[in-house]
């Protein structure tokens, strides 16, 4: 896809479609004003009988049939003028790009009243919105979609605008955008298609791709090392799709150490093990590598803008299988670190191939860690997916890792961590449990990771909720969502600017 800008006239703009940018309570722009009279008065007409009222994603389009030189006319709302963020536009643009895909190479234009965001912005967020709006996962279907793909988006501006921003922003939007794709694939992918072995080959592509240096630690490494906590997870599947530990470096300034460590939970398939789940739904356990995949992906682009920062990122893949050979409720794991787990549910394993991962990457002294896990339905039960939830040991970060969010367009929220909560998860058998019971479920898996990384600032992402989505709202589609990837890619470009 091209993402290119013109300056100039909308009504000289050739384009399957021109997008005219409204807002709900703004009426005044100039922009609309020449479209409206070049129409002969037809948006002016639908303001008037509240056709067009400019609510958020509202899309009209009108058949301009000769007046202009593109084919349609869509008339996009924006909501409130005062609400306009750059999340706005990102929510608007995404929806009105999938409504408007209706055949093959399309081209469309978009024009904008006067939002307050720069250049930049602005690129960057219709870059990610055209990439992301029409995102579906068809690589099953034999059947054709009944739609099609977009080919070029101009926005047009009124007034000449510095070029560079422009390029930038839409190159920014852009590698985002595909990482957050690549993370939607991945999750998306059944695990038939999707084991620890095809985890890892996609983190080798991408590692070509980006210029990361990649290590694959096997069964035997694990053995040697003494993860427990992996080991025990992948027990009945060893001889089948064994489990990998995908390690990621990238070295994006000079000098050693690592400024930033990721690692995500990267469980191809989540049958809950012994403590087997219910079938219903459980399809939708395919998913529950979605942190490891948001972590290479994220990883990718990393690389790809070459920030100026050390990243090095882990995801501990295996799937969670019942089987003669499996690890069973009451067992008693020896974790990388030497901590010992008593195994209350083979369900909640997640906390247990990660406590492995985080205590290894922890090892490599990195300055911060952020790790990302579809870890507990508590927190579906909590936030639905709408919200990821957090937990932290150092507030200074987590304020950094929201402020990534919210300019994502990925929120997050913050959850106490007081060490009250840590009663919960005594046992009797060993140094801790891996289930603190039904209250605060996703509090106490937070604090359970907690145990493994000693006092390095961390931040844990639960993205329970917020990694799969049942409907195409805005950037959003149905399936894999791709988050966090966008939140990671502008924390890893804070923590370089530093
Ligand atoms: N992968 C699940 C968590 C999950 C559930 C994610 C639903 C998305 C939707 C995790 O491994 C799990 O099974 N957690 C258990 C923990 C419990 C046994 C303490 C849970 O939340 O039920
Ligand atoms: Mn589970
Ligand atoms: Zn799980």
């Amino acid at each position: 896809m091209e993402i290119k800008q013109i300056t100039g006239d909308i009504n000289k703009t050739e384009a399957d479609a021109i997008i005219l940018g409204v807002f709900e309570d703004d009426e005044t722009n100039d922009i609309e004003k020449d479209l409206d009279k070049a129409l002969g008065g037809t948006i002016a007409a639908l303001r008037k009988s509240k056709e067009i009222k400019g609510k958020s994603s509202e899309l009209t389009v009108i058949h301009t049939l000769g007046k202009i030189k593109s084919a349609k006319a869509a008339v996009l709302g924006l909501g409130k003028k005062k609400d306009f963020d750059a999340t706005k536009l990102r929510s608007a643009m995404a929806d009105a790009c999938r409504c408007l895909q209706r055949k093959n190479n399309l081209k469309l234009a978009l024009t904008l009243p006067d939002t307050g965001l720069t250049t930049y912005e602005v690129a960057r967020v219709v870059a990610e919105a055209a990439y992301l709006g029409g995102y579906s996962f068809r690589k099953h279907l034999t059947k054709a979609a009944d739609y099609g793909d977009l080919k070029c988006m101009t926005v047009i501006f009124k007034e000449k605008i510095e070029k560079s921003s422009f390029e930038m922003g839409a190159k920014r939007g852009e590698i985002v955008a595909q990482a957050t794709i690549l993370a939607r694939d991945l999750a998306n992918e059944p695990s038939n298609h999707m084991t620890p072995e095809d985890l890892a080959d996609a983190a080798h592509q991408v590692a070509r791709e980006s210029g990361l240096k990649i290590e694959i630690l096997e069964r035997r490494d694990m053995e040697k090392l003494g993860m427990g906590g992996l080991l025990g997870v992948s027990q009945a599947s060893k001889d089948i799709n064994p489990p990998k530990l995908i390690m990621m470096r990238y070295k994006g300034r000079e000098g050693e150490g690592w400024d930033l460590a990721l690692v995500g939970k990267g469980l191809t398939f989540d049958s809950g093990g012994v403590s087997i789940k219910p079938s219903e739904k459980m399809e939708e356990m395919k998913f529950d590598m979605s942190g490891g995949a948001a972590t290479i992906a994220a990883m990718g682009a990393i690389g790809k803008l070459k920030l100026d920062i050390n990243v090095i990122a882990a995801v501990p893949a295996t799937e969670n299988m019942p089987d003669g050979a499996a690890f069973k409720p009451g067992d008693v794991l020896k974790m990388f670190t030497g901590k010992t787990v008593e195994v209350i549910s083979t369900d909640a394993e997640g906390r247990l191939i990660l406590a492995d991962a985080l205590g290894y990457i922890n090892k490599e002294k990195p300055k911060v860690i952020v790790d990302m896990a579809t870890l507990t339905g508590a927190c579906v039960i909590a936030l639905g997916n709408i919200t990821t939830a957090a937990i932290t040991n150092n507030q200074p970060l987590m304020d950094k890792v929201i402020k990534a969010g919210t300019s994502a367009g990925e929120r997050i929220w913050q959850l106490p961590a007081y060490d009250e909560y840590r009663d919960q998860y005594k046992s009797d058998y060993a140094d801790i449990k891996n289930v603190g019971g039904r209250p605060a479920g996703t509090i106490t898996a937070g604090l359970f990771l907690s145990e493994f990384i000693g006092d390095t600032p961390w931040v844990h992402l639960d993205i329970a909720g917020t990694a799969w989505g049942d409907k195409d709202k805005g950037h959003l589609t149905k399936g894999g969502s791709g988050v966090p990837v966008a939140t990671l890619v502008n924390l890893a470009e804070m923590l370089a600017q530093e």
